[in-house]
C-alpha cells in the first residue's frame, strides 16, 4: 500500500460550480481561470471537464501550450499578457490571447512582424492599482492596438480589488469608472466575487476562479450556502494510534502538552503536502467523518490529532484535511490565509484521483498534477 495522502477531484462538483457562474451570469460568455495548475487540481483535468466555456484564462505561455497540448481548442488568454517580445510568435502559433497591460507590450506588438495575428485584452486600471492602463491612457492604447499588424479582436478588462465584501464601495466606483471605457469592444470585470454579488459586473465576459473550485469568495459566506460544492478533498489516513500520559508533549518544539491520559493519532500528511505549517492547535480534521483537533505543531508528513472523543481510532481510519464535509474556507481561516493558497499549495506528490460524483470507486485512478 502506497502513502495514503492524496487529492480527490470531483469531477460532478466541477461541472454544478460551473452551472451556478451561468445561473448567476446566464448573459455572459465564461472565461474559466485555470492559472496555477487549475488552482491546484490539475490544469489539464480541469479544462477537460469545463471544455463547453467559452474561452480559458491562465497566466503563462506555457499554460497555455499545456491546455494546447491536451487538445484544447477553445480560446486561451494569457492573464498577464507576454513577459517578453520572444513569446509574440509562440502566441500566434498556439492562438493564444494576451493581456496588454503595460507599454512595453504594446511597443513589443508593434514591432512583431510576421507572427500570426493574436487577439488581446487591454487591461484597465480602475482601482485596484496592480497592472493596468489609467483610464485616461485607454483612447491612445486602443488606437495603436487597431493600427497594429499583429493584433486580431481587442477586448477590454479590469480587475476588482475588494469585490469580496459587499458593503465595500470600490467595486461599485471601478464599474462606473470601466463602463464608459468599453467603447463598443467586448468587456469584462467580474471574478467570483463579482459573479455571486455585484450583477451589474457582469458585462459580455465572466471570469470565475474560486468558485468553479468549490470555495467562497466572499467574506462572511458559506460555499454551501452560495450553493458551491467542493472539488477538491484532501484526504489521508491514521498511520498510528498512541496513548500518551497526562504532562507528555506532542511533536517539534514540546510545545503542545497532553491535559490528561489520553489518545494521540499520527496522519500521514504535513506543510511537506501543503497543508499549511501555521494550522494552529485545535484547526479541525475529520477523522472517521468526525471533527478531530488537531494538536502540536504541523511536521513536513504528518500531523498530531487529539483523540479523546473517539479512543477507539485506529490505523487506516480516514481523514480529510479539507473538501467533502470540511469547508477548505473554515481550514485557510484557522491557519490565518485563503482558499485559494491552501487548494495552489498542493504539492505535486499528491497523487490526484479523479471520480464522478457519489464515492471514490478506484482511488489508483490518478491524474497527473
Ligand atoms: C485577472 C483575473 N481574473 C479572474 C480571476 C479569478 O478570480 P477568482 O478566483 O477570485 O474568481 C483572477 C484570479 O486571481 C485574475 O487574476
Amino acid at each position: 500500500m502506497s502513502r495514503p495522502a492524496r487529492a480527490l477531484l470531483d469531477a460532478q462538483a466541477l461541472r454544478h460550480n460551473l452551472q451556478q457562474v451561468r445561473r448567476h451570469a446566464p448573459r455572459s460568455k465564461v472565461m474559466a481561470v485555470v492559472k496555477a495548475n487549475a488552482y491546484g487540481h490539475g490544469l489539464s483535468w480541469a479544462a477537460k471537464i469545463l471544455e463547453d466555456v467559452d474561452a480559458f484564462g491562465v497566466a503563462s505561455v506555457e499554460e497555455g501550450m499545456e491546455l494546447r497540448a491536451a487538445g484544447v481548442t477553445r480560446p486561451i488568454c494569457l492573464l498577464e499578457g507576454f513577459f517578453g517580445a520572444d513569446e509574440i510568435p509562440l502566441l500566434g502559433r498556439h492562438q493564444l490571447a494576451a493581456t496588454i497591460h503595460e507599454q512595453s507590450q504594446l511597443q513589443a506588438l508593434e514591432s512583431a512582424s510576421g507572427a500570426a495575428p493574436i487577439a488581446v485584452w487591454v487591461k484597465i486600471d480602475t482601482g485596484m492599482h496592480r497592472i493596468g492602463f489609467a483610464p485616461e491612457e485607454v483612447p491612445g492604447v486602443l488606437a495603436r492596438l487597431k493600427a497594429c499588424t499583429a493584433v486580431a479582436e481587442i477586448r477590454v478588462m479590469s480587475h476588482f480589488a475588494n469585490a469580496d465584501n459587499k458593503f465595500d464601495s470600490t467595486t461599485q466606483s471601478q464599474i462606473e469608472r470601466f463602463m464608459p471605457l468599453c467603447q463598443g469592444l467586448e468587456g469584462s470585470l467580474a471574478n467570483s466575487a463579482g459573479i455571486l454579488a455585484w450583477p451589474d459586473s457582469h458585462l459580455d465576459w465572466v471570469r470565475p476562479g474560486i468558485m468553479l473550485y468549490g470555495a467562497s469568495p466572499l467574506i462572511g459566506r458559506h460555499a454551501r450556502d452560495l450553493d458551491l460544492m467542493p472539488v477538491m478533498t484532501l484526504q489521508s489516513a491514521l498511520i498510528a494510534v498512541h496513548r500518551r500520559r497526562k504532562g507528555e508533549a506532542v511533536g517539534y518544539g514540546g510545545d503542545w502538552l497532553c491535559p490528561e491520559d489520553m489518545t494521540v493519532g499520527v496522519a500521514a500528511v504535513g506543510y511537506g503536502d501543503g497543508y499549511p505549517r501555521h494550522a494552529p492547535p485545535g484547526t479541525p480534521v475529520l477523522v472517521n467523518g468526525r471533527r478531530t483537533p488537531l494538536i502540536g505543531r504541523v511536521s513536513m508528513d504528518m500531523i498530531t490529532l487529539d483523540l479523546r472523543a473517539q479512543p477507539e481510532a485506529k490505523v487506516g481510519d480516514p481523514v480529510v484535511l479539507w473538501g467533502t464535509g470540511l469547508p477548505v474556507d473554515e481550514v485557510a481561516a484557522q491557519a490565518g490565509t485563503i482558499s485559494y493558497e491552501l487548494l495552489c499549495h498542493v504539492a505535486e506528490r499528491i497523487p490526484r484521483v479523479p471520480f464522478e460524483g457519489g464515492a471514490v470507486t478506484d482511488t489508483n485512478a490518478r491524474t497527473s498534477p
